[in-house]
């Protein structure tokens, strides 16, 4: 009995201790975020400030395509862009690994992953920003499937040492660029490249146990699954919310130094992200042009009338003045630009550098006399071709891991629970996803109307309050528990000391209190 008494004693003790400290941890946590809230509140009214555009309709000196990778951005850059702007006039630094080098002005066109910050080194009111959005969740497994197709191509060197003696080689004799120097496949590729020998590795050892599943991503003797990819900190990182981060200029890979303490405020604590969210709406309403990965023909359609039309009119005008320049100019234009998606220059056989291919369809400046309806003609036999070649190459790809093949089919299979987890880990995005949804509908409708959807984006979450006061009533709640712990303690001594034979049962009973009032705790 009196063991009872004391171990009573000393749980109660590490009760009111836990207390305690979780009134401790609130308010460092509480510090936390307040200095958080700040951080991201300066951040978010600096930008949201800075560069209004008046009119964004007009296409400006420079077109700035903000690539999200996995959105379907190549087909625009090699089908479009290519064909209107001559390579003279591509940016020198697109896609390259080397940072954007503002003094090799005099260009009119620059295709990049990287993020809006960029804008911080290009005349800003003499530039006109587009971009493509995608369903977050279809954009977090192409992610996925992705890096695993770019990974799997280098399965056919023995190991990780002459992958990495092949790569070298490839980089000496590259003036181009290669998937593996372009965010963020230069990290995703190389942690997958490494997963993939190391689980080829041990099933060579073990011998073949062939567990066959049929999903193809979950089948964890071959490739990490995808439960697993999606929960990595590399992932939370660079993939999961991409969109909405490389729009607000805060990707891993951005030029503002206060970047990654933004981020990583907003990753700890969601509410945040609101503020983020707001930035990049009305960066988005403010595009010249907003496609949608799953709308394509319409999405192409807009893009040849809103963005096409107006580059062709503009070279015109352009060619006129500068035509004897010109001449000399594209002599010295072969340094040639890359796409981004670059299942590039790596051959898909033996990871060799193969000269670039684009060569044989190089649209260099027809543009002058092109019609829009012309290029749009165009537009459909590249990205045919283009499709044809990039499904050999995931073929061959994909061969490397065989039974595992990615397919819509398979796509269909994957868990409810999983691709909830997407959503709720992409909550950013989906909502991004949704505003671009709007602009897109609103501007098919009135091609050149004004978007001022801005109300409704600033009553929905007012969450910060809501968590203060929340915060308020838990600490509340854990005081008056503390109280009615003291009470139990002094009256239940009381009487254990004086009614022994009452004893049982009041153990009983303030056991029950004490487990109930424990998971109130939880
Ligand atoms: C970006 O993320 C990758 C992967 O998590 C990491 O290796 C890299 O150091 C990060 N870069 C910066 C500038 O934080
Ligand atoms: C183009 O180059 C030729 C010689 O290569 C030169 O005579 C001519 O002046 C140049 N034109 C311009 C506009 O630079
Ligand atoms: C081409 O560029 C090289 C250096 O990159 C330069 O030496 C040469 O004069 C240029 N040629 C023309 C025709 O501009
Ligand atoms: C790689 O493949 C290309 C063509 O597919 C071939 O020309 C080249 O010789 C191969 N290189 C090696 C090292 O096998
Ligand atoms: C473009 O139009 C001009 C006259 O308008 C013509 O002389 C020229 O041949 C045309 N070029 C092409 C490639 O059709
Ligand atoms: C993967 O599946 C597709 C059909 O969905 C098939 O056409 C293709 O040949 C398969 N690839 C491999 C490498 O087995």
């Amino acid at each position: 009995m009196v063991e009872g008494v004391r171990c009573m004693d000393s749980t109660i003790k590490l009760t009111l201790l836990l207390i305690f400290f979780r009134i401790a941890c609130a308010s460092t946590v509480e510090k936390n975020f307040e200095q958080c809230e700040r951080a991201v509140k300066n951040w978010a009214l600096s930008s949201l400030q800075q560069g209004i555009n008046e009119d964004q309709h007009t296409l400006k000196d420079l077109l700035f395509f903000l690539h999200v990778p996995r959105t379907g951005g190549r087909s625009y850059h090699h089908c479009f862009l290519n064909k209107l702007y001559p390579t003279s006039q591509e940016c020198p630094r697109s896609y390259d690994k080397l940072r954007f080098d503002p003094s090799k002005a005099k260009c009119r066109l620059l295709a990049t992953h990287d993020d809006y910050s960029i804008m911080e080194k290009l005349p800003t009111e003499k530039t006109s920003v587009v971009t493509i959005v995608r369903d977050p969740v279809d954009r977090v497994l192409s992610s996925y499937e992705f890096a695993v197709e770019v990974a799997a191509r280098f399965l056919v060197h023995p190991d990780l040492a002459s992958v990495a003696k092949i790569s070298e080689k490839m980089l000496k004799k590259a003036n181009g660029v290669s998937t593996l120097d372009i965010w963020p496949w230069k990290y995703l590729v190389p942690w997958i490249m490494g997963d993939l020998f190391a689980r080829r590795d041990t099933r060579r050892r073990k011998g073949s146990s062939e567990a066959k599943r049929d999903s193809p991503y979950d089948m964890e003797d071959i490739l990490m699954p995808l439960h697993e990819f999606i929960d990595e900190p590399i992932v939370h990182d660079i993939v999961h919310n991409g969109a909405t981060f490389q729009i607000a200029g805060l990707t891993n890979n951005s030029y503002l130094a206060e970047s990654h303490e933004i981020r990583h405020c907003v990753q700890e604590h969601k509410s945040l992200g609101q503020h983020v969210l707001d930035v990049a709406k009305k960066r988005l309403g403010a595009m010249l042009y907003v496609g949608l990965t799953a709308e394509h023909k319409e999405s192409a359609t807009m893009f040849a009338n809103v963005v096409g039309a107006q580059v062709i009119s503009q070279l015109r005008n352009a060619k006129v003045s500068m035509d004897t320049s010109a001449a000399n100019q594209s002599d010295n234009s072969s340094s040639s630009p890359l796409d981004s998606e670059l299942e590039s220059n790596v051959d898909q056989n033996n990871g060799t550098i193969n000269k670039k291919t684009a060569m044989q369809d190089e649209g260099e400046a027809r543009t002058e006399n092109m019609t829009v309806a012309e290029l749009i003609e165009v537009y459909e036999g590249c990205i045919s071709s283009l499709l044809k070649t990039q499904s050999r190459r995931r073929f061959a790809s994909l061969k490397e891991i065989s039974p595992a093949n990615f397919s819509k089919e398979a796509r269909r299979h994957i868990s409810d629970a999983v691709l909830l987890q997407i959503k709720t880990q992409n909550f950013l995005d989906l909502e991004l996803f949704k505003y671009a949804q709007k602009i897109f509908t609103m501007r098919r409708v009135q091609p050149m109307g004004n978007l001022d959807m801005n109300d409704e984006s600033e009553s929905k979450f007012d969450q910060p309050r809501a968590f203060k006061l929340w915060k308020i009533v838990s600490i509340l709640m854990l005081f008056i528990l503390l109280l009615v712990f003291f009470l139990f303690a002094t009256a239940w001594g009381r009487s254990s000391k004086v009614k022994v034979k009452g004893f049982t049962k009041a153990t009983g009973k303030n056991h029950r209190r004490f487990v109930e009032s424990k998971s109130l705790l939880e």
